[in-house]
């Protein structure tokens, strides 16, 4: 695994996530290593539906394979789902992007739905999966494992619980 990761800014919510019903605006947040180098990004996105946030995400080349998204993509998740109104986190890959698919499969969110859709870029094949991370599977799930591994505390449904 490689250096550790953290959230960018306070250990709190950011504001779009820190309350009230549901949420209304797109998130991102760098994905840094504890030197402070930006290496990629990750965020939650309210356009699948209701109680659904999108969790997407890139990690530079020369940064890849080291766990850096699989780690923050467990921590996002944890966040999404404490979200008010918020009963599910899903991942959507085109079916090509087989290195995309690892990191659901690891994290412990199951495959629900395959759909066709437009290809966005040549390699893409049209076909998605949406994997889904449900409230109630979460805490069972690899996701919560690495967040307790991360936060160092048994948490069980947020990564960044106000103090
Ligand atoms: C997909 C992406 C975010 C993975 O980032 P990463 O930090 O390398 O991911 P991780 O290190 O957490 O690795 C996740 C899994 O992919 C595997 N993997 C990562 N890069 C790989 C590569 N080049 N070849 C083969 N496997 C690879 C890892 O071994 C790991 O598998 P495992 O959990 O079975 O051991 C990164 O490759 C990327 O930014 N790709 C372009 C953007 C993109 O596709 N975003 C997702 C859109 S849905």
């Amino acid at each position: 695994m490689g250096e550790r990761l953290r959230p960018r800014g306070r250990p709190g919510l950011p504001g779009a996530l820190s309350g009230g019903v549901g949420c209304a605006y797109h998130v991102r947040y760098a994905i840094r290593t504890v030197a402070g180098q930006i290496i990629g990004s990750i965020g939650l996105h309210p356009r699948i539906g209701a109680g659904g946030l999108e969790v997407g995400y890139w990690v530079r080349t020369s940064a890849t394979r080291h766990g850096h998204a699989t780690h923050a993509a467990a921590l996002v998740t944890a966040a999404a789902l404490r979200v008010d109104g918020v009963t599910h986190a899903e991942i959507r890959h085109d079916r090509a992007n087989q290195i995309s698919e690892r990191i659901p499969r690891r994290l412990g969110y199951r495959h629900v739905e395959t759909v066709t859709r437009d290809r966005d870029a040549p390699g893409e094949s049209g076909t998605a999966f949406h994997w889904r991370m449900a409230v109630e599977d979460y805490p069972g799930s690899v996701a919560a494992r690495l967040v307790a591994a991360e936060t160092g505390r048994p948490e069980q449904r947020s990564a960044f619980a106000p103090p």
